[in-house]
């Protein structure tokens, strides 16, 4: 397998250009120039409403249409009407748990994690004011790893929904999808997942893990700010609509997106897959084997760096395997968190501290008085030379 040719290919972001080196990318990546082109381009040709007769309007409805193609490929999804796009995670979370949550009964049974981003545990959390349990699934605090056995332990017959993250965006290990909703099928349950933190690193496959619902955003794989819920196909034709009265039940998946998607944005996320495509020499696994590899090498550097340092503590798997990404967490013994990212916006690096709106988990493993964590992530436009800068600029403060 080739190596990504990196030098040449961070020359298609053009922020990366300037003098900052970005290591904040799990929270935001930054964006391809050829999104940003779309995004121009459609706004300056073919902005005007969908579905008249008129050609501007048939052209700007074909836009739209790849653009929802272009994600239905990204996740693997069967057909484009299994695609339901909105302004965030967050916010098509919350329309799923309103919709699904009038699908289910008094005593019925949500399974959620300690680990989750807020966004999948809230939501669901919410709808114990009608009645619906909530079943807590929390990570061991000596491996911090969510077990399989915590799983099979909740599930019952009363299991409607399992609601977990693919990889926590503090603790980076990737966990087991596929058999997790196995597990949750055989009870009869459903599985939403959270790829937003997986998503930048590793090719996503919704048909192969079979899950039944799985978000993530645009704007963290190098695109823009979108967020993308793929649902099967049979369960988003039963879900309640969240649309006007006359908009039909099998109207996917517009029924779940009132007022429509953001069309310059959606026509602009089909760069993200033609630049994934040219990576990956045709072949998006090949892109993520690439990327995967990349990033792996500048992981483990961070992680060994860290090991040498007797104060610090890795808030996740403490080394690189295939099984984590490069999304690392580390506390540093008798300095808060927030007191070490300033050294490196000094030096133009950015890093963040905080809960990362883990806050389950952040305050479980009682790190919230030190303000939670000190995140370095990297993507695979980061460089060795980047690496070797922030070990450099951090070396004499912890
Ligand atoms: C793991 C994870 N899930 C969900 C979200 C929420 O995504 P959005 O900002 O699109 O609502 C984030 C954002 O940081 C995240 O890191």
């Amino acid at each position: 397998m080739n190596a990504l040719d990196v030098d040449l290919l961070r020359k298609r972001f053009p922020a990366l250009g300037g003098d900052w080196t970005f290591f904040d990318n799990a929270g935001g990546s930054q964006t391809l120039g050829a999104v940003a082109d779309r995004v121009r381009d459609y706004l300056l040709t073919t902005d005007v409403q969908l579905g008249a007769t008129y050609d501007v309007s048939r052209r700007a409805g074909e836009r739209v249409r790849a653009g929802q193609r272009a994600m239905a490929t990204l996740v693997n999804a069967a057909d484009p009407s299994e695609i339901v796009i909105g302004s965030s995670t967050s916010a098509l979370l919350r329309m799923l748990a309103l919709c699904l949550g009038r699908t289910f009964s008094s005593g019925d049974e949500i399974i959620v994690t300690n680990c989750d981003h807020e966004a999948n545990i809230g939501p669901w959390v919410d709808l114990q004011e009608h009645g619906v349990r909530i079943r807590s699934w929390n990570v061991n605090p000596d491996t911090l790893a969510l077990e399989t056995n915590g799983l099979e332990r909740l599930l019952s017959e009363r299991t409607r929904l399992v609601a977990v993250t693919h990889t926590s965006n503090v603790l980076g290990h990737v966990n087991p999808i596929a058999e997790w909703a196995q597990l949750a099928h055989d009870q009869g349950a459903l599985i939403c997942v959270d790829g937003v933190a997986y998503a930048p690193h590793r090719r996503v496959d919704v048909r192969a893990w079979n899950v039944d619902f799985y978000a993530l955003s645009l704007y963290k794989v190098y695109g823009p700010h979108l967020g993308v819920l793929f649902g099967k196909r049979e369960h988003l034709l039963s879900l309640p609509r969240w649309n006007h009265f006359f908009i039909e039940d099998d109207e996917l998946p517009y029924k779940l997106q009132p007022g429509n998607v953001n069309y310059e944005l959606t026509w602009s996320a089909g760069a993200i897959l033609d630049y994934l495509t040219e990576i990956g020499d045709g072949d998006l696994e090949t892109a993520y084997a690439r990327m995967t590899a990349h990033e792996s090498v500048l992981g483990d550097r961070l992680l060994r760096w860290l090991q040498t340092k007797s104060r610090v503590r890795v808030i996740g798997d403490p080394e690189m395997t295939d099984d984590r990404v490069s999304t690392i967490s580390f506390v540093v013994d008798g300095v808060k968190s927030s007191e070490i990212p300033p050294y490196a916006d000094a030096a133009r690096i950015g890093i963040r501290w905080g809960d990362f709106y883990a806050r389950r988990l952040i305050d479980d493993l009682g790190l919230s008085p030190g303000d939670g964590v000190v995140r370095v992530s990297m993507v695979h436009y980061n460089t060795e030379a980047e690496m070797t800068r922030l070990l450099e600029t951090l070396d004499p403060w912890i």
